[in-house]
């Protein structure tokens, strides 16, 4: 089969990692006799030097045209005055809403070899095996009003965080639906001591429940599930929240899984149902890195299972998406590992080794 892939590689390492993500996507065609037929636009700053803006409505429309993207990261020094008028930052944000990808799926695993890589004991870390669902259309990110002004006692700013209803229900339903194809176990983080958001939230949620009598739903306040995280992270199956405790909580669950470099994404419009197709974009969660960049240094693994999501959910192709993940564990399992997840007795790898390892035990 053919497919068509929206490909925003991005700043920083973004096209280091995504060509390894594109690499892996080839294997599969190779392998099982599938052709994908790649667009390449500019997203971030590489949008903002080049088109004045950090996401193009040519390039949105690519990739309404798509059946998914696939994307790097945004972001760097370059772009960084706050003052300025455009941020690398507002392309990814573009995209999110303008697709009306308000389902961010991070699945958070921990693979056996990489224990010791993560800064937790191993005692506590060891099966690490959840998935967190973060709102990725709402709240603080989206809110009006949202400025800075000045005013007879100095400079003002306010963000908004705004929920509705219904968008607190269509982001807990996929939470519900989740946990009932895992451990049936739901977690809904919140501030509902604090925060009016979070009182309707909880609301929503506790209201849910009750269309899902087999799975367990528990409240948790987000302060307290950030220390649950580090104490028990055994304890989590699935775990739904809003756009910003989503944004950091899942940062701080990337050191279970050993490095923010093991950790995918996607962003969906939709959960499908199983054997269906719904329209994603997949990235890893690291940002831009432009420390790291240029220098064939960092991890693709983020990336490379991103696409293996892609090929899941985006083009219902899920034995290729396991060919692809399967293959990462048994890169691993050989030994091989970038920087930031070296281990005693492994051999270090660059980006495109261990991209071109990972090929080579897809075919
Ligand atoms: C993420 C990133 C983004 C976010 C940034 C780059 C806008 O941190 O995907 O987690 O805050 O959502
Ligand atoms: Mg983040």
């Amino acid at each position: 089969m053919k497919f068509k892939i929206m490909v925003l590689p991005g700043d920083g390492v973004g096209s280091e990692v995504v060509a390894e993500g594109v690499k892996a996507l080839n294997a599969v065609g190779k392998k099982y006799g599938h052709s994908f037929d790649y667009t390449y636009g500019l997203v971030g700053g590489a949008a903002i030097d080049v088109q004045g803006t950090a996401l193009a409505p040519e390039t949105l429309a690519l990739c309404k045209k798509s059946e998914g993207v696939l994307f790097g990261a945004v972001g760097g020094p370059k772009w960084d005055d706050p003052k300025a008028q455009v941020r690398p930052e507002d392309g990814i944000l573009a995209l999110r809403k303008g697709l009306g990808l308000f389902a961010n799926l991070r699945p958070v695993k921990l693979y056996p070899m990489l224990i010791d890589s993560s800064p937790i004991k191993p005692d506590i870390v060891r099966g690490t095996d959840f998935i967190f669902i973060r709102e990725l259309t709402g709240g603080l990110y989206f809110g009006k009003p949202k400025k800075q002004w000045q005013t007879a006692r100095g400079e003002r700013a306010v963000d908004t965080m705004a929920y509705s209803e219904k968008e607190i229900t269509r982001i807990v339903h996929v939470g519900f639906e989740l946990a009932r194809s895992r451990r049936k176990k739901l977690v809904s983080v919140d501030k509902a001591n604090v925060l009016q958001t979070s009182r309707l939230w909880r609301q929503v949620a506790t209201g849910l429940a009750k269309e899902y009598p087999d799975v367990e739903l528990e409240h948790m306040l987000v302060d307290s599930c950030s220390m649950r995280l580090i104490q028990q992270p055994t304890y989590f199956d699935i775990v739904v929240t809003e756009n910003t405790f989503g944004d950091i909580l899942t940062d701080e669950a990337s050191m279970l899984a050993g490095s923010m470099g093991m950790m995918p994404s996607a962003s969906l419009a939709a959960i499908p149902k199983e054997g269906e197709k719904s329209f994603g974009l997949y990235e890893p969660i690291h940002g831009s890195a432009p420390k790291r960049a240029g220098q064939n240094l960092v991890n693709p693994i983020a990336t490379i299972l991103s696409a293996a999501m892609l090929l899941r959910y985006s083009l219902a192709l899920p034995k290729e998406a396991q060919a692809v993940e399967a293959a990462v564990e048994a890169v691993l399992k050989d030994g091989y590992r970038t920087y930031d997840i070296m281990g005693d007795d492994t051999k270090k790898v660059g980006t495109r080794e261990m991209g071109d390892l990972v090929a080579g035990k897809i075919g």
